[in-house]
């Protein structure tokens, strides 16, 4: 697995790192969770995510972290990056979501119990609340890593203008913002305009969450809609996107990734990580044999002009459908 330095900071991130979003809660197969935990960290992947309300229930994957954390990890605990976030919506009341001082604080204390950790290694603000003066969210992000709570602190899904204000006020307070946490994929290239500009300028690193667009950009669902999929549960990503018309330009995608001798997670990812900005991929996954494929596209991040085009063409059509 290669690294690369994230932003300016000295930490080094592995190429494709792992998410707890889905397939990690109370309602998932703990031991197939293990599975896949262990045989990424076997392969190098040092870096796990995880939020409050990851699950179902929300808090379930962090639960579910802390008791493989217990079981196998503790002794590697030096070896790992381990970051958390709050910002949607997790408890009742007017204190459970957003981005107060009040809630940030609160949610890392409990974030901590449920992994059993003293501290994560990157602690976030899950979303931009445009209720709460920024300098509160970035005060509440600096005071976590002077409790020693957190090592470093990021930003997710911040748009341009609000990354550079949070970096400034993280920078005046002597805790630097480490990381911003964007969606990014070939169909999805928001950061592009104006996000990754600001990021390059202060030397901060950029880790992508759905490189793989939830699993469109995989070979899940070329002809059907596997019934172990996460399209199939219909809730974050909808049957009715997977239409005939998809389908068909994701097998034009899926020839191209065949030519570059790639799955087509494998060249998604590529593509993103050709992006000089991009330090990291966050993938999700079901099962280990898709960490493993994924993996693998560390080894070709090189695309020529006629791929590009060919793919930026494909990706065009499916903007349309
Ligand atoms: N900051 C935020 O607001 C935010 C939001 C979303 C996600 N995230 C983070 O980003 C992580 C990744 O998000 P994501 O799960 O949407 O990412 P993704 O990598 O785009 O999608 C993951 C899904 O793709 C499928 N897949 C993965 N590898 C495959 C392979 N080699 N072959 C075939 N199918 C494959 C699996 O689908 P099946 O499950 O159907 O098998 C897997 O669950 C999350 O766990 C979380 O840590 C952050």
């Amino acid at each position: 697995m290669p690294y690369k330095r994230c932003g300016r900071s000295g930490l080094l991130l592995p190429r494709i790192s792992l998410g707890l979003w889905h397939n990690f809660g109370g309602v998932d197969s703990l031991e197939n969770a293990r599975t896949m935990i262990r045989g990424a960290f076997d392969r190098g992947i040092t870096h796990f995510d995880l939020a409050n309300n990851y699950g179902p229930p929300a808090g379930s994957a962090e639960s579910t972290f802390g008791q493989i954390f217990k079981q196998d990890l503790v002794p590697y605990r030096d070896e790992l990056i381990i970051s958390s976030k709050a910002g949607y919506d997790m408890w009742p009341g007017p204190y459970g979501e957003w981005g107060s001082r009040k809630y940030l604080i609160a949610s890392l204390d409990q974030s901590l119990k449920r992994m059993g950790l003293e501290y994560v290694d990157i602690f976030y603000s899950h979303r931009f609340d445009p209720d709460t003066p920024l300098e509160e969210t970035m005060g509440a992000l600096s005071s976590i890593v002077q409790q020693g709570k957190a090592l470093y602190v990021g930003i997710s899904s911040y748009p341009p203008e609000q990354t550079k204000k949070a970096i400034e006020l993280l920078r005046k307070a002597g805790t630097p913002c480490l990381i911003h946490q964007p969606s990014y994929s070939m169909l999805n290239r928001w950061i592009e305009d104006g996000l990754t500009q600001v990021l390059d300028e202060e030397g901060v690193g950029c880790i992508v969450f759905s490189p793989l667009a939830q699993g469109l950009l995989t070979n899940r669902y070329l002809s059907d809609i596997p019934s172990d999929s996460r399209a199939s549960r219909n809730h974050f990503l909808k049957t009715e996107r997977i239409t005939n018309e998809l389908q068909q330009q994701l097998r034009a995608l899926n020839d191209i990734a065949g030519n570059r001798g790639q799955s087509l997670a494998q060249m998604a990812l590529s593509w993103v990580l050709h992006n000089p900005t991009v330090t990291s991929a966050l993938i999700g996954a079901s099962r280990l044999e898709q960490i493993i494929d994924c993996i693998a596209s560390v080894e070709n991040e090189q695309f020529d002009d006629q791929e590009l085009r060919a793919i930026d063409a494909i990706v065009a059509q499916i903007q349309t459908l």
